[in-house]
């Protein structure tokens, strides 16, 4: 259902800028879903949508991405990068820096990131970033749909039992409502110079800006991505994005996986 749009205020009206034109919606199944059609349908560059609760939200590998009504963003942004589709994850790591950098404001010092993808306040989650790609019958790429949801003002209360350990919310995080709208206006700032950035300069610019958010680094921690498990120190992250793995067989590069920390939450 369309609803008058709380976040028209903070459209930026420039075609191909992130969030030149936000689309708003009271609910959906998934904002990725919406957005996909309107990616079919020609949307340019920059066009979100964003929606107050979604009734599928999808997290990483099937996951569905828990979505309550009016508290929390849940968005995804049209991108049309001209990038091979191997190199599309990297826009999950510049999507994290964004997120960070806006979240510092309403959570001072409690910020960091957990390759690929997660945003934490305080060493819990609070976001999760997905970067899906759409390519045509040739498998070119089409265009990348970046969805985003961060938990701003969910009260603890409603967190769901299972995650009552794992998750929070800017507002749990810090005691204070949080301004949602001030929030996405500053992270589609953000996100629109980042994004701005690396197709200027390529990947490795925003590196030391991840590295600086890295929860990972320095830990111990055990990569699984399917029947596979490789266990190791974090070093980083490397020039394309991968994570940096010391294991005792010498160094590895992580592209794709779920990372826990060995002695904390998951
Ligand atoms: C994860 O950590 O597993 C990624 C979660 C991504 C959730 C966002 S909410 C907005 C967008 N729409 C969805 O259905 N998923 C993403």
């Amino acid at each position: 259902m369309m609803a008058a749009n709380p976040y028209q205020a903070i459209e930026s009206g420039q075609p191909g800028t992130i969030g030149w034109r936000i689309h708003y919606f009271d609910e959906v199944g998934s904002t990725q879903r919406v957005a996909a059609d309107l990616a079919g349908e020609g949307a340019a560059q920059g066009t979100i949508v964003i929606a107050e609760r979604q009734s599928a939200g999808r997290g990483r590998m099937g996951r569905t991405w828990h979505s309550p009504s009016g508290v929390n963003l849940y968005l995804t942004i049209i991108l049309r990068p001209a990038l091979p589709i191997a190199e599309v994850p990297r826009l999950s790591l510049v999507a994290g820096v964004a997120a960070a950098e806006a979240l510092e404001s309403a959570a001072p010092g409690l910020v960091a990131l957990k390759w690929p993808n997660d945003v934490w306040l305080g060493g819990r989650k609070t976001g999760g970033i997905i970067a899906e790609a759409v390519t045509d019958f040739r498998q070119g790429l089409r265009c990348v749909l970046l969805g985003i949801g961060l938990n701003v003002n969910l009260p603890a209360a409603d967190l769901l039992p299972e995650l009552r350990d794992k998750a929070t919310s800017v507002r749990i995080a810090t005691g204070r409502e949080c301004d949602r709208i001030g929030l996405a206006r500053v992270l589609f700032n953000r996100l629109d110079s980042r994004y701005m950035e690396i197709e200027r300069d390529g990947f490795a610019a925003i590196r030391p800006a991840w590295e600086r958010y890295s929860a990972l680094t320095g830990r111990r921690v055990t990569v699984v991505d399917g029947a596979a498990r490789i266990a190791g120190v974090v070093r980083g992250i490397d020039a394309g994005g991968a994570l940096l793995l010391d294991t005792d067989t010498g160094r590895a590069r992580i592209v794709t996986g779920d990372v826990s920390i060995e002695g904390a939450y998951d």
